[in-house]
C-alpha cells in the first residue's frame, strides 16, 4: 500500500503510455498497440470445444438489475438492459443474470425468480435479447445463451429491501458479525439443503424449456453456492472434505443431467478469494470512507472460512483446491466455466476493481489494476492447466478505453478463451465490436467505474449506470439516488 494518488486511466492518452503505466506498477497484463478489425480480428474468432459452439470471443457476465417486480417479473429496465446484452454481439450470454431459484433466496426483493408464473417473461426476455442480436449481427449463427440460478444463502434479502434473512452453511467468525448473527442463529440443516437442490432442479428444467443453452449454477460472489466450497467447519454430508464441500454440485449436476437432459451446464465459480475487507477505521471521515483494510485475522490462522484462500496468509489467495474443482468439473463433463473471484459484499476492490467505491465499500488503497490484474493471471494459470475447458475472463470493464487492447491480447494468448464484459454492458455493450469492425470507440460511453451501479441496489434503486446512461441520469431514479447518497 502507498500514500500516492491512484492515476486516473481516462488520464492516459494512448496505449504506449498504457504498457508504460503497467509496468510502473510491475504487473502482468498484456495488451496489443492495434486492435485488429475484420474477419481475422481475435475477438470474432468462433470456438468449438467438447460440442460446444461459440460464434465468437465475446461474453455477456451476467448483470442483474435489481429491478424486477416483487413477485419475481422482468421489469421494463430488465427488459432493457437484456436488449443491451443482445447489441453487445457478444455471442456467449452468460448467464443474463442471478435469478432465484425460490422467493426466500432472493439477494434483493426486486431479484428474477423462475416459477411457472414467471416463465413466459423469461422466455421473452430471451426472444427479445436474440432479436436485438440479429439486429447487431445479421444472424444468430453460433449464440449460446445460459441462465444463471442461484440462492443467495447469506446475503438472502428477500422481501424487504431493510430485512437481511441469511441462510448460512457455517458459522463465520468475520462474516457473522458484519452481519450481526447472534450466537444461536441458525444454520441450514442438510434436509434443507436437499429441499434447496430440488428447486435447482425444477428450475433446471423449465431453463430448458424455456429454450435455453445452458444453465449456470452459480458459486461466486458469497452467495450460496459459493459457501459450500468453504464449508470446512460443517460437520455433516456438505462440509468437511473436498468432496463434501462440492456435494451440493455434483448433486444438481446429476439431478439436471436426468430432468433436463441435452441442456448444458456451466459453472461460475470465485476461483479465489481473500479475507473480508472494510474501510479503514483511522483514515474515515465523516462523508468519506477509509481506504480498504482487511478485517483483523491474526486469531483465525489457519484461516478456515474461505475457498481459494491460503490459510496462513488470507490475503493472498491459493489456487491448490480452486484447481482440484476445475478437475471435478472436467470429470463432470461440464466445460463451461466462468472465473471471477471473491464477493461485492465483504471485497468489492478484488470482485468489481473500481476507482470509486459503492456507499458499503471502502476508497481503494491499491491501484484497481493490481485487482484486474490479479483476475486475468488466474485465469491464465487455470487455463493453462485445462485446456479442455472453455474459460471465461471477468474483471475488464476497469480497463476502460484500454480494454480491446487487453482482451484481443488476453485470446492471442491463450489466456482465456472468451473475455466477459460486466459493467461495461451497461453503459457501451458494442465496445468490443466496435473494435473488432473497424469502428471509432466511443471514448464518452466507457464505464469509468463510479459503482452507482452497485450503490443504487445498496439503496433499495435499480442498479444501471446513473452517470452515464441518460435513461436513469434523467429519471427520477437518479433524484431518488441523490437523496439517498446524501443522507448516508
Ligand atoms: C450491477 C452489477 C450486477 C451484477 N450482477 C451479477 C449477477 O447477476 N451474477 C453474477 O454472477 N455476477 C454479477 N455481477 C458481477 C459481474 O458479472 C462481474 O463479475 C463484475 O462486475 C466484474 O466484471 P467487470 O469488471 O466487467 O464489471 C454484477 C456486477 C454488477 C456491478
Amino acid at each position: 500500500m502507498n500514500d500516492k494518488p491512484i492515476v486516473r486511466l481516462a488520464s492516459i492518452k494512448n496505449v504506449q503510455q498504457f504498457r508504460e503505466h503497467l509496468d510502473a506498477l510491475k504487473l502482468t497484463i498484456p495488451c496489443d498497440t492495434e486492435v485488429a478489425s475484420g474477419p481475422g480480428s481475435p475477438l470474432l474468432q468462433p470456438l468449438e470445444c467438447s460440442g460446444v459452439k461459440i460464434g465468437n470471443r465475446i461474453a455477456i457476465n451476467p448483470m442483474e438489475g435489481w429491478d424486477g417486480t416483487q413477485d419475481g417479473h422482468p421489469s421494463e429496465h430488465t427488459f432493457r438492459r437484456w436488449q443491451k446484452f443482445g447489441q453487445s454481439g457478444g455471442k456467449l450470454i452468460w448467464g443474463g443474470e442471478a435469478v432465484a431459484v425460490t422467493p426466500s433466496g432472493r439477494a434483493n426483493p426486486n431479484q428474477l425468480v423462475i416459477a411457472p408464473e414467471t416463465h413466459a417473461d423469461l422466455a421473452k426476455l430471451r426472444a427479445m435479447l436474440i432479436d436485438e442480436h440479429r439486429k447487431t449481427m445479421g444472424s444468430d449463427d453460433g449464440l449460446l445463451i445460459g441462465l444463471q440460478l442461484t440462492h443467495s444463502g447469506r446475503y438472502c434479502r428477500p422481501y424487504k429491501h431493510d430485512k437481511p434473512e441469511p441462510r448460512i452453511l457455517y458459522r463465520h467468525p468475520i462474516l457473522d458479525r458484519k452481519l450481526n448473527l447472534p450466537a444461536d442463529y441458525p444454520v441450514l440443516t442438510d434436509g434443507e439443503i436437499e429441499g434447496i437442490i430440488e428447486e435447482f432442479l425444477t428450475a433446471a428444467r423449465a431453463v430448458r424449456e424455456l429454450g435455453f443453452d445452458f444453465v449456470d449454477v452459480k458459486h461466486c460472489h458469497g452467495y450460496l453456492g459459493h459457501e459450500f466450497l468453504s464449508a470446512h467447519t460443517r460437520e455433516g454430508k456438505y462440509g468437511g472434505s473436498f468432496e463434501n464441500r462440492t456435494r451440493f454440485l455434483r448433486e444438481i449436476v446429476a439431478g439436471v443431467r436426468s430432468v433436463a437432459p441435452g441442456l448444458q451446464i456451466g459453472v461460475r465459480v470465485s476461483a479465489f478469494d481473500i479475507v473480508p475487507f472494510r474501510p479503514d477505521p483511522g483514515k474515515s471521515v465523516p462523508g468519506k470512507l477509509g481506504p480498504g483494510i482487511p478485517e483483523s485475522y491474526e486469531q483465525l490462522i489457519p484461516y478456515r472460512w474461505g475457498f481459494g484462500v491460503d490459510a496462513q496468509h488470507p490475503t493472498e489467495p491459493d489456487l491448490t483446491e480452486p484447481m482440484q474443482f476445475l478437475a471435478l468439473l472436467e470429470d463432470l463433463n461440464i466445460s463451461l466455466v466462468n472465473i471471477t473471484a471473491g464477493s461485492p459484499y465483504y471485497n468489492p476492490h478484488l470482485q468489481r476493481p473500481a476507482l470509486f467505491p459503492p456507499s458499503d465499500g471502502y476508497q481503494p488503497s491499491e491501484d484497481p489494476l493490481i485487482s484486474v490484474a490479479r483476475q486475468l493471471n488466474v485465469a491464465r494459470h487455470l487455463k493453462e492447466r485445462f485446456s479442455n475447458l472453455i474459460v471465461v475472463g471477468t474483471a475488464y470493464s476497469y480497463l476502460q478505453d484500454f480494454l480491446p487492447n487487453v482482451a484481443q491480447a488476453v485470446l492471442r494468448e491463450g489466456w482465456v478463451d472468451v473475455v466477459g464484459l460486466g459493467r461495461m454492458t451497461l453503459t457501451y455493450p458494442e465496445i468490443l465490436l466496435d473494435a473488432a469492425q473497424g469502428r471509432a470507440l466511443q471514448h464518452k460511453r466507457v464505464c469509468r467505474t463510479f459503482s452507482d451501479c452497485t450503490t443504487a441496489p445498496r439503496k433499495g434503486l435499480p442498479s444501471g449506470c446513473y452517470p452515464l446512461d441518460s435513461y436513469y441520469k434523467q429519471s427520477p431514479m437518479m433524484v431518488q439516488l441523490a437523496a439517498a447518497k446524501a443522507k448516508r
